[in-house]
């Protein structure tokens, strides 16, 4: 998830440009960069890596940068790491073009190696320098007409983007193009504005047009003309933006942390998207051959907090359908509990930030024993993928609440597809096998949405245990490893003691402390343990247990046990993880508004913990 934004009209570009960006470095900060014209003058392109300040300082907060027309970009890699040479814009070679990008072009890859057997040369390893130069390569070769050269460039990318983009024979024009990445243009008389959210612009405007997918715009000074992808002029209805400029920031949702459980859908869909072309498994982004694959004796996974719950279900996954041994740790044990690891294993560290100090030390310590590492990273860059053997990114974007929901979303997806691969390549599924499991992973992306409409009863029954002292998850097999999840949401942000227990394992103690009226959670996605998990459901409410349970649609007869039944799609028993773990993050969530806690940034504790 990157930020964009564009202005034309009768001020000077750069500093609006640059305030347009602070509002959108929720959406990405690692780089940075403007390119703006003054009237026929070339085109000044000014990046810098780093939060955006750096580029404010380059640039004298855009005093030094000279012109009434221009684009500017904030970045959150995803091809190509945090650099100058990768920041937006990209500009073709002789600056015939230049634009920025928010978004992901799958096909990159095939369309780079075309455009280079024609002639052209690419300084930077991103895939909007390829998009660039796709839209040069039309423009060249079709008479100079921006607007067929941006259609024809559509027509052939797959993938996602939000593109302002500038022609060097066009002084005075903007052109956007948008496919499922989010945009907006906003008009105030002779100025108008191009952003990839609200915020951006709400300081100017709060007149929009929305332009739809598959669409174009080109803006001159003080007006705005939309066409469709085959150059139609079309006509836009300007809406009033209603939002505060906090609301905006979320989405118009009331914290981070409800918009990145809504922005799961997303980040799946583009972590399994990154992995999965035309219908199989492509690890060569991330260096991982068949081969190599087939060599690993057993898997390692460490991590933290819910990255090590992660690891919790991918070891039940992989175990079960690769029939690789795997082994978990916590990574603040496994760094000093001097581990013993075969020279053929595969050391997974697992981190959102790629630089929690206790995971980037068991990788460390992976790499000084010998053993080869892989890093499943959201943050391209980051240290754990810098130092990693290999790394897979995720591709959830900057998440900001402190509570990880997305991350850990696609840290699963990421994680199911090695599964699946692994399998394949030693052996343990067949084709049919294979081609189900990945239909099924697509599919995961509409389920996780699915559930997501329950959320009002969530929030209703949430309401009826603010007060609670204690609560229980209760699960067997993935659905202890969901509950471990679960119990974490609910103490990180909304501060009631909670516990996740595998249920066989509760008449070996922990059934003690259940009295009257306590919550307890009952998770019971996975078919084959059903009747012994309602069984110890069972056991707890004859001890007064108040239970909740959790299962997939159809199972029905839970009603006859549980007090409160929460239902979510069918999918494979191994993915299920993915949709069961959406009304628990729910119900802390819920939780903790109804204390009224800051959901967003809990006490005590820090996005990243980079220190021991
Ligand atoms: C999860 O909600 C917490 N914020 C925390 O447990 C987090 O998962 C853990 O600190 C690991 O962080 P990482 O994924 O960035 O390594």
């Amino acid at each position: 998830m990157c930020g964009i934004v564009g202005y034309i009209g009768q001020q000077q570009a750069a500093p609006i440009l640059l305030q347009g960006l602070s509002k959108l470095e929720y959406r990405g900060y690692d780089s940075a960069g403007i390119s703006v014209r003054n009237g026929e003058e070339e085109t000044v392109i000014v990046k810098s890596k780093g939060r955006l300040k750096v580029l404010a300082e380059k640039t004298n907060d855009g005093l030094a940068v000279k012109g009434n027309c221009g684009i500017g970009h904030t970045r959150w890699a995803t091809h190509g790491e945090p650099s100058e040479q990768n920041a937006h814009p990209h500009a073709s070679e002789d600056s015939s073009v230049v634009a920025v990008h928010n978004g992901i072009i799958e096909n990159y890859q095939e369309i780079k190696e075309k455009l280079e057997k024609k002639g052209y040369v690419f300084y930077s390893e991103t895939d909007t320098e390829v998009a660039v130069n796709l839209i040069d390569y039309y423009y060249k070769k079709h008479d100079g007409d921006p607007l067929d050269a941006i259609a024809k460039a559509m027509m052939r990318i797959r993938g996602s983007y939000a593109l302002a983009i500038m022609f060097r024979d066009y002084p005075g024009e903007i052109f956007a193009a948008r496919k499922d990445s989010p945009m907006i243009i906003g008009i105030n008389n002779s100025d108008v504005f191009i952003a990839s959210d609200v915020p951006a612009i709400l300081k100017y405007t709060r007149n929009v047009y929305y332009i739809g997918n598959m669409e174009i715009a080109r803006l001159t000074c003080g007006n705005v003309t939309f066409y469709n992808i085959d150059k139609e002029e079309i006509e836009k209805e300007l809406t009033e933006i209603k939002w505060d400029e906090e609301a905006a920031e979320k989405g118009g949702f009331e914290h981070y942390m409800m918009k990145e459980i809504h922005e799961q859908p997303k980040a799946v869909r583009d972590t399994l998207n990154s992995m999965i072309k035309n219908g199989s498994i492509s690890l060569s982004d991330a260096g991982l051959s068949d081969e190599e694959l087939e060599k690993i004796s057993h898997i390692y996974i460490v991590a933290c907090g819910s990255a090590y719950h992660v690891g919790v279900t991918l070891q039940y996954v992989i175990e079960d359908m690769a029939r690789v041994p795997v082994s978990v740790d916590l990574a603040s044990e496994f760094r000093y509990r001097q581990p013993i690891m075969e020279k053929d294993g595969l050391v997974i560290i697992i981190s959102q930030s790629g630089e929690t100090a206790d995971s980037l030390a068991a990788l460390r310590e992976a790499k000084e024993k010998g053993v080869k590492t892989l890093g499943i990273v959201n943050v391209v860059g980051s240290s754990i993928a810098r130092e990693a053997d290999r790394v897979i990114y995720t591709l959830a974007g900057p998440e900001i609440a402190v509570a990880t929901t997305k991350a850990y979303s696609a840290q699963l997806a990421a994680g199911y597809v090695l599964a699946v691969q692994l399998a394949k390549v030693r052996g343990k599924i067949n084709e049919e096998k294979y081609t189900e499991m990945i239909e099924e992973l697509l599919m995961l992306p509409d389920k996780i949405a699915k559930t997501l409409e329950d959320k009002e009863r969530i929030q209703w029954f949430a309401s009826k245990f603010s007060n609670a002292k204690d609560v229980f998850f209760v699960g067997r097999g993935l659905d202890y490893a969901i509950g471990l999840e679960g119990s974490l949401k609910m103490k990180e942000i909304s501060y009631i003691h909670s516990e996740a227990y595998a249920a066989g394992e509760l008449k070996h103690g922990t059934i003690s402390l259940i009295e009257d009226g306590i919550l307890v959670i009952g998770i019971l996605t996975q078919q084959e343990l059903y009747e012994k998990m309602i069984s110890n459901l069972v056991e707890v409410k004859s001890r007064g247990a108040y239970l909740m349970g959790l299962t997939v649609y159809g199972n029905y007869g839970i009603e006859d046990t549980v007090d409160f039944s929460v239902y979510v799609p069918k999918t494979s028993k191994y993915f299920a993880s993915s949709v069961a773990i959406i009304p628990l993050q729910l119900m802390g969530y819920y939780l903790s508004v109804s204390k009224g806690l800051d959901v967003d940034k809990p006490r005590n504790l820090a996005k990243s913990v980079t220190v021991e």
